[in-house]
């Protein structure tokens, strides 16, 4: 979806506690790559609870483009018949990633080495970040790639011919470079890989390692070295897609703000490379309890109770980054309403998302009446205790999806209510929000 429709502003204001169940919806990431696996797989992989927001509708959309068959059966009851590592056609269209930064770099890696060309675009936000980080390695397997300045979309991807295996450092921590990586190397002959300073979310090589890649992790002092067999022959698999732990991260800050609430989010996935906010918010103070742990599908689940808890500031440590990079815009809300401050280090890769991330957080948090500092890799929130946010302002959105959530969060616990200018990115990553939440008890109008 290059285009945006109209904005559709929304706003938010302090509601009664928050009860009930949050069904929350299946996990980007591993959404993302049951489709991209899938397709790269040699027969039918069957995908129950697949996320059906846009992002991913979007991914969808372009394997079919590059030959896969991609069927939906039901609600987040998908098949994809795949067309085996290498076999991917070159698509007759323009490849539209929409919203996604995850959908484009992982399927920019997946084609760059085979023989064909495509090309890329997506909505303003996307068309505006970094892709270089994926443009930079896949050339070290020799594709060629022709962008805007910049290094941004639109951009064509000529894949290499004849590949060869890489071995690459990531330089930022960022799994979609990393996934990027490895998709390439799947279709080069001998060894790929990747050394990580920094572990970051983990789901490629679980999946790979399920769909039958030769696929290992080293913790060496460099860092993380994992190292990829190419050219195996992917096995499809059947897989349920844990609930995503970035989406539960809202209702669940707003159980904790709203007095009086108590809420289960079951099934959630806790991979540990994705949980970093909830370790967060226990040392904060929040009252989180695990119930029912267990494995599914390879990745640690466990129900999640939450009731409301008075916060105090702490300082969140850069190495903690990685595993709760898309959840510092709601921990900046939840910040808000603590005592004391809240210092997170070690963030600049927020400045890339789908927004400037510490930018449009900090302006809307202004707006709202809240003291904050930053520096490029810093963000510093001064909390103003429980329910003492002033609100009553309007947060831009930036067509990022978490940014207009956290602010509708903000506004369940403020003393005025909250507007967000553009509810619709929503749709991206959590299209059941507003009703979820309203079946909760938030009070959230328009849109
Ligand atoms: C994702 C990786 C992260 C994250 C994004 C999803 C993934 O991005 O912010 O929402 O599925 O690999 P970076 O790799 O840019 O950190």
């Amino acid at each position: 979806m290059a285009s945006h429709g109209p904005a559709t502003p929304m706003t938010s204001r302090a509601c009664g506690p928050l009860k009930g169940t949050a069904d929350v919806p299946g996990d980007k990431s591993v959404s993302h790559r049951s489709l991209l696996f899938g397709a790269m797989a040699i027969g039918e992989t069957k995908i129950t609870g697949l996320l059906e927001g846009q992002d991913v509708l979007d991914t969808a959309k372009a394997m079919q483009a590059f030959g896969a068959e991609v069927i939906r059966h039901g609600e987040g009851a998908w098949s994809v018949h795949g067309v085996g590592v290498g076999g991917f056609a070159e698509p007759e269209q323009v490849i539209d990633c929409g919203n996604s930064g995850t959908g484009v770099r992982l399927i920019m890696g997946a084609m760059a080495t085979s023989p064909i060309t495509a090309t890329f675009t997506g909505d303003a936000s996307l068309r505006s970040r970094p892709m270089a980080r994926i443009t930079d390695p896949i050339a070290l397997f020799g594709a060629r790639a022709y962008g805007r300045q910049g290094g941004r979309l639109p951009m064509t991807i000529v894949g290499a011919a004849d590949p060869v295996p890489v071995t690459y450092t990531t330089p930022m921590p960022s799994a979609q470079v990393k996934s990027a990586v490895l998709l390439a190397g799947l279709n080069a002959p001998g060894q790929t890989v990747v050394i990580e300073k920094e572990a970051t979310r983990d789901h490629s090589e679980r999946m790979l390692a399920g769909f039958g890649a030769e696929i290992s992790t080293e913790v060496t002092p460099e860092g993380h070295v994992i190292t990829l067999t190419g050219r195996p022959e992917l096995k499809p698999q059947t897989i349920a897609v844990p609930r995503d732990p970035s989406s539960a991260a809202f209702p669940v800050a707003a159980a904790v703000l709203v007095p009086g609430s108590e809420i289960l989010v079951p099934n959630i996935g806790l991979n540990p490379t994705r949980a970093g906010l909830f370790q967060t918010l226990i040392e904060m103070g929040a009252d989180l309890t695990y119930e029912n742990e267990r494995l599914e599908g390879g990745e640690p689940v466990a129900d999640l109770r939450v009731r409301h808890s008075s916060l105090k500031g702490i300082e969140v440590p850069p190495e903690r980054a990685p595993s709760m990079i898309d959840e510092y815009p709601i921990l900046s809300v939840l910040a808000a309403n603590a005592e004391g401050v809240t210092v997170m280090k070690g963030v600049k890769e927020l400045r890339v998302k789908e927004s400037d991330r510490i930018d449009a957080m900090a302006r809307g948090l202004e707006a709202m009446g809240v003291t904050v500092e930053e520096d490029e890799d810093t963000f510093i929130v001064h909390g103003m205790g429980p329910g003492n946010v002033p609100g009553g302002g309007t947060a831009a959105a930036r067509l990022d999806h978490r940014i207009a959530m956290s602010f509708l969060c903000l506004g369940m616990a403020s003393k005025k209510p909250v507007t967000v200018d553009d509810a619709s990115p929503i749709a991206t990553s959590f299209p059941i929000f507003v009703p979820l939440m309203t079946a909760l008890g938030a009070e959230l109008a328009g849109g």
